[in-house]
């Protein structure tokens, strides 16, 4: 989803683009808009100066890149990751791109598809000025550039602000179960809800989906949340913050998954709160009004 997004981005600005999958067929997008396919994580590294990992997690970008280190030579390239992973993970994954003599900083963004394609996502440095300053033209062409600090800060900062995602959701679809329950018209829910200061453009975002019940073709699947949610926890346990809220948020999604939902938009959590283990609503439920 994001690689490809990117990848246009850049495109289409005139970049040059060497890509990998692992799948390959999921290059096509970018090959047909002129990137090179490389067959391997190795010559797409070898082909570039700057390689931006757009991978799942810290596990994608070991079998990816880590496990490949040895039949690689990074001096001279550098390595910026810009999916969502955990501080500690950024770190270490910079320990040993740095040991190989490879330069790493972490970029990753907040945003989605839509943002990415029109360069307007908010990327999150954490790594050195020298680094900004040296690769300021992409980072500029994907959206507006903050530096956050050292490597980890920025995807501390990644995490805390998905934290909102997923507190922001669970809170909605709760008071909108709440609302349905008891007769009262969603639309008057909605209507009042916009017209004070707790209304978040999310909810407008995200309730063409849930009225439908129809959470396919996501931007951002479920798995990606339950993923975050989970370095989310480990962060503010070691900070030493309370999680017990997070700790239920987390449960709600892995039971999202596990119900099936997991390739789906985030938005199908609202399922798990309000419809499972009601006779015929629930997800998968005989005459439920659920559209995978
Ligand atoms: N989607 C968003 O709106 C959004 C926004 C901001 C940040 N992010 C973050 O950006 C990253 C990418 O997200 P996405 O939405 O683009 O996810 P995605 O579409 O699921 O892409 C994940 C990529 O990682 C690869 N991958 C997964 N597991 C792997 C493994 N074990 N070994 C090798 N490759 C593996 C996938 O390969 P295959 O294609 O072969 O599965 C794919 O290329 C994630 O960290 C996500 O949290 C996403």
């Amino acid at each position: 989803l994001m690689g490809t997004a990117i990848g246009e981005r850049l495109l289409g600005l005139g970049h040059q683009l060497v890509v990998y999958n692992r799948t390959a067929e999921k290059t096509t997008p970018l090959r047909t808009r002129g990137a090179v396919v490389a067959p391997t994580p190795v010559e797409a590294v070898e082909a570039s100066p700057l390689t931006i990992l757009v991978l799942a997690h810290a596990q994608a970008i070991h079998e990816v890149l880590l496990s490949a280190l040895d039949r690689v030579r990074l001096e001279g390239k550098t390595i910026l990751q810009m999916g969502t992973i955990g501080r500690e993970e950024s770190q270490a994954i910079h320990q040993v791109i740095t040991c190989q003599a490879g330069d790493y900083f972490e970029a990753p963004v907040l945003g989605s598809l839509a943002e990415a394609r029109a360069g307007k996502l908010l990327v999150m440095v954490g790594g050195t000025h020298a680094q900004v300053d040296r690769w300021h033209d992409v980072l500029h062409d994907l959206g507006e550039v903050f530096m956050v600090g050292s490597i980890g800060q920025a995807a501390t900062l990644k995490l805390a602000l998905n934290q909102l995602i997923a507190s922001h959701m669970t809170a909605f679809s709760l008071s909108l179960g709440l609302v349905q329950r008891s007769g009262i018209p969603e639309e008057l829910f909605l209507e009042i809800l916009r017209r004070s200061a707790l209304m978040a453009p999310m909810f407008e975002k995200k309730w063409p989906k849930i009225w439908a019940r129809n959470y396919a073709n996501p931007n951002f699947p479920t798995r990606h949340l339950l993923k975050d949610v989970s370095l989310i926890l480990q962060a503010a346990r070691s900070a030493q913050l309370d999680t017990t809220v997070l700790e239920a948020i987390h449960h709600i999604l892995q039971q999202t998954v596990e119900q099936g939902l997991g390739d789906l938009d985030y938005s199908s959590l609202y399922e798990m709160m309000v419809h499972a283990g009601r006779d015929g609503e629930g997800p998968h439920g005989e005459g439920g009004a659920f559209n995978a």
